[in-house]
């Protein structure tokens, strides 16, 4: 039988075989239960709300059969106030979903100013996995401009884009003059002229109790301008770095900084002029 040398003793062929297949199923196992939906919503993060129903899944699922069997469900159209206190129609919808159900997108949101002017931001909100966008959940820190202003209006658009360079701008607030935008079509609230889609909201219901406003969000209109022709490495490393900065206050300059590094080879290996202006940008803001 063959041996061979490891550090720290001889193994044999047969036993190194035998601990890679343990591995490997064990591996695999692990892999599994990751896929597993969250059907719990006792137990997930997403459904700390009193009341978040628990979703019907009792098996092992793919995901089209999950979403068949939970989305309509979780998704039903939202019971109207009235309905809710005489007890009519559907049981009510949980205002959160199970984080299995959902996905974080990260976008730019236009909210507006009491005159009536463009507010603009940085957000990522809860959609619901299959990127349906009937509705979104936004969470606005509670001392942001933007939860400020819906409070006030609740209504606005959630944008996707793939101009980082946008991005950045926003984030660290080198907007020269406001992105050219019109007047949304069902709502108070504008539509960045460049983005890639956009969403018109208005807010069905709002939690603001905690360090965080949780807004439940009826998409209205939807808009596709242009296709997103996708990110690269240094686009992504971006998004990244934007959302550090915007943590700025919470971490301090010198992790910031520390984190920016390790995303620059990204942006050395992949990033065209437009990214490499982009991450400058925020580098800069943090003092880099
Ligand atoms: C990609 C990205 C996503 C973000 N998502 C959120 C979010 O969901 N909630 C939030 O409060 N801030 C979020 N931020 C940070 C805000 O953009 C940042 O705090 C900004 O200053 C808020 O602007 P405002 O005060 O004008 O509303 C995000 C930032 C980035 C770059």
């Amino acid at each position: 039988m063959s041996t061979r040398s490891v550090p720290g003793g001889t193994f044999s062929r047969r036993a190194i075989q035998s601990v890679v297949i343990r591995a490997a199923t064990v591996m695999f196992s692990v892999c599994t239960v990751a896929v597993k939906p969250t059907c719990d919503a006792s137990r997930s993060s997403n459904a700390r709300k009193a009341g978040s129903a628990s979703l019907p899944v009792t098996k092992w699922m793919r995901w089209p059969e999950y979403e068949a069997a939970v989305m309509p469900s979780v998704y039903a159209p939202q019971r109207r106030r009235s309905d809710r206190s005489t007890g009519v129609g559907s049981p009510p919808v949980p205002a959160l979903l199970p984080a299995a159900a959902t996905v974080i997108l990260e976008g730019l949101i236009t909210s507006c100013h009491p005159d009536g002017s463009l507010h603009l931001a940085a957000m990522g909100p809860e959609v619901v996995a299959s990127r349906r966008f009937d509705r979104l959940v936004l969470k606005p820190f509670a001392g942001s401009r933007t939860a400020e202003l819906l409070a006030a209006t609740p209504e606005g658009v959630f944008h996707l884009t793939d101009d980082v360079l946008l991005l950045a701008r926003v984030v660290t607030g080198s907007l020269t003059e406001p992105p050219a935008a019109r007047p949304a079509e069902q709502v108070r609230g504008w539509l960045l002229k460049d983005a890639c889609e956009a969403f018109e909201f208005r807010i069905v219901e709002a939690d603001t109790s905690g360090q965080r406003a949780l807004l439940t969000a009826e998409v209205v209109a939807s808009h596709s301008h242009r296709p997103f022709r996708g990110f690269n490495r240094a686009a992504h490393a971006v998004v990244e770095a934007a959302i550090l900065f915007s943590r700025l206050h919470l971490s301090g300059a010198a992790e910031i900084q520390r984190q920016l590094e390790m995303l620059r080879p990204l942006i050395d290996k992949t990033a065209s002029d437009r990214e490499r202006q982009a991450f400058e940008l925020i580098a800069t803001g943090c003092g880099g």
